[in-house]
């Protein structure tokens, strides 16, 4: 038996919208409805009477538009932040062209040959949830699974223009455009200014090498401890670790440090995410690094201990050992973050691990290190464990909690770091569909996550009434991009109008930003650049000077000598 959970064309030809186009005449028609929507501006409250219109399209089967979720397709309540009016039409038109991160169809392949195709919605350790095309929420037992993998093609399904008028199609696109979040929420003044300034001559970023050694998706860049012209970079697909080699006045130096390879996880976030050299690297060459990998069929975000060479310039070649193993939900959201704090030890980032909305609420949930910042000792292992469990970890104890736990409720915290002078600990964490955060981190801490997005309530499936959750000190919206990156507070020059100021980002927008702080509350923020390649992280050498990992393959250094934070 063959079963699709989902839309199919018969549906759509029951509900009388189809003629029997040929695939040409069909771009013809798409063709003609995006010329048309773009010339004309529409009516919203006729476009929203059709959304809701189950007769007349099917959008609110797939779709909520008021922050709720739980359909198949995203919620679309910020759409309008989202996407211009170009790239709606486009969401519409042509579904698979580009498919939101998250909500790819998964098509699982039963031992029985059903095939069911759907989002996932929810995993626990012995099923999975699908949500299909028809808004039905079907389980699957983990044993009944033969195969699964990502459909390249959307849920949505193609053609939906066509069961409205052109005329229809445009009050449809307005409605879209609409969706829009106020700016002036109370909720959001402290910490989400609806204008950032920019300073008035931005920051300069210098390519810190040849174009000739340019790096294939580098994810990390670092400076190897106590080697002033030494530096890691990190490629993210590939899974090489490479030196990079400053040499006054010769060429620069480019040689493999440690191929990690073969048996790594690639695709999406997965892959080499995070490095973090030993305090005392100097003596003891141990240095840590965070990979995925498929351990008993199911993805694994690891951290890793290895020992680097004598000299410091190269892996040893010696097996290394595993330090931690954390299980992925589903395909998204697996951490990568590897921190040394002030106290000697590791702190570990890991995101939700999905699904999208995390409606498992594995981020509050304290028996998971999914969605939390571990922190752990790696100077010594105890019972089960390959290392130690710090005495003043905040958990210790506590029962129904984690004892690794340092801070939870984060989605995906992509890069943390310390502070130098003060210890804070900041902590940049990627949004749902709204806002992108970056707050300050104490010990034992809620951050909120699902409970908020931001500074703005998600969901209260897994609120607390007992729960304290710690807003962040600064969120910002669509409308300055969709996944932040965080960095560093800067401290190499205690006289640069640039002490004290974090300095963090956006991915995909490429914007830099500073910001300061006073008891977590916003002070100041401004952008000080725009970086030539989407920002997939900062670095930072020994003197405290700071970089931009460029993830089309450069390094930067931010050149901060000519620019005035004011
Ligand atoms: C069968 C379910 C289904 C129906 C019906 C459906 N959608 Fe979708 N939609 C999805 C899914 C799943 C996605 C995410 C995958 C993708 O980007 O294609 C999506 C994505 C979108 C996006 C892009 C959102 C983003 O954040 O990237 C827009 C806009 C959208 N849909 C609008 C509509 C409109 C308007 C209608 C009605 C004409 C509609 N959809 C009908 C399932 C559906």
């Amino acid at each position: 038996m063959k079963m699709i959970l989902g839309w199919t064309m018969g549906m759509l030809v029951a509900g009388g919208a189809f003629a029997q186009d040929t695939i040409d005449s069909g771009e013809r028609a798409r063709n003609e409805y995006r010329q048309f929507a773009i010339r004309t501006a529409g009516d919203a409250a006729q476009g929203r009477a059709l959304f809701l219109a189950p007769e007349k399209t099917a959008c609110a089967q797939c779709h909520t538009q008021d922050g709720r979720g739980g359909k198949a397709g995203p919620d679309l309540f910020a759409v309008g932040d989202k996407f211009g009016r170009k790239d709606l039409i486009e969401a519409v038109l042509n579904p698979s062209a580009s498919i939101a991160v998250g909500y790819s169809a998964s098509i699982i392949e039963t031992k029985s040959g059903e095939e069911i195709q759907g989002v996932v919605k929810g995993v626990t350790d012995d099923t999975i949830q699908l949500i299909g095309a028809d808004g039905a929420l079907v389980e699957i037992q983990k044993v009944r699974i033969l195969n699964q993998r990502i459909s390249e093609v959307s849920l949505m399904p193609e053609g939906l223009h066509r069961m409205v008028s052109r005329e229809e199609f445009a009050n449809l696109i307005a409605y879209l455009a609409s969706l829009r979040v106020s700016e002036n929420a109370d909720l959001m003044n402290r910490g989400m200014p609806a204008t950032i300034e920019s300073i008035k001559k931005p920051v300069v970023l210098r390519p810190f090498h040849s174009d000739a050694l340019r790096f294939e998706n580098p994810a990390w860049f670092g400076a190897v401890p106590g080697l002033p012209n030494a530096f890691l970079v990190l490629e993210h697909m590939l899974g090489k670790i490479w030196l990079l080699e400053k040499r006054q006045g010769a060429e620069d130096g480019k040689t493999l440090f440690l191929d990690l390879g073969p048996g790594i996880v690639q695709g999406g976030t997965r892959g080499l995410l995070g490095l973090a050299f030993h305090p005392r690297f100097h003596e003891n060459h141990r240095y840590y690094v965070a990979v995925h990998r498929v351990v008993d069929g199911r993805v694994m975000t690891l951290t890793l201990e290895r020992w680097a060479s004598e000299d410091g310039l190269r892996d040893s070649g010696r097996e290394g050992r595993e330090i931690l193993r954390i299980e992925a939900a589903t395909n998204v959201h697996y951490g990568g973050g590897l921190v040394f704090g002030p106290d000697g030890f590791l702190y570990v980032g890991m995101g939700d691990t999905g699904p999208q909305e995390d409606p498992m609420g594995n981020a509050q949930n304290r028996l998971l290190l999914r969605g939390k910042i571990m922190r752990i000792d790696v100077d010594g292992v105890e019972e089960e464990r390959a290392f130690r469990i710090p005495s003043d970890n905040p958990f210790v104890g506590v029962p129904g909690m984690r004892p690794e736990v340092w801070a939870l409720g984060f989605r995906e915290p992509w890069r943390f770091s310390f502070d130098a002078v003060t210890g804070d600990l900041w902590v940049g964490d990627v949004g749902q569909d709204l806002y992108e955060e970056v707050g300050i981190v104490r010990r034992g801490e809620n951050h909120g996550w699902n409970v908020y997005e931001g500074f703005a309530p998600f969901s209260n499936l897994r609120r607390s009434p007992e729960a304290e959750y710690v807003a962040p000190v600064f969120a910002y919206s669509r409308k300055y991009g969709p996944s932040v990156t965080g960095g560093f507070v800067y401290r190499a020059d205690p006289e640069s109008s640039f002490n004290g100021v974090y300095i963090f980002g956006d991915y995909e927008k490429r914007i830099i930003w500073g910001l300061t702080q006073e008891n977590r509350t916003l002070k100041k923020i401004r952008q000080i650049g725009v970086a030539p390649q989407r920002i997939v992280s900062f670095g930072i050498d020994a003197s405290g000077e700071l970089y931009v990992v460029g993830y089309e393959g450069t390094i930067y250094r931010i050149d901060l000598s000519d620019s005035v934070f004011e």
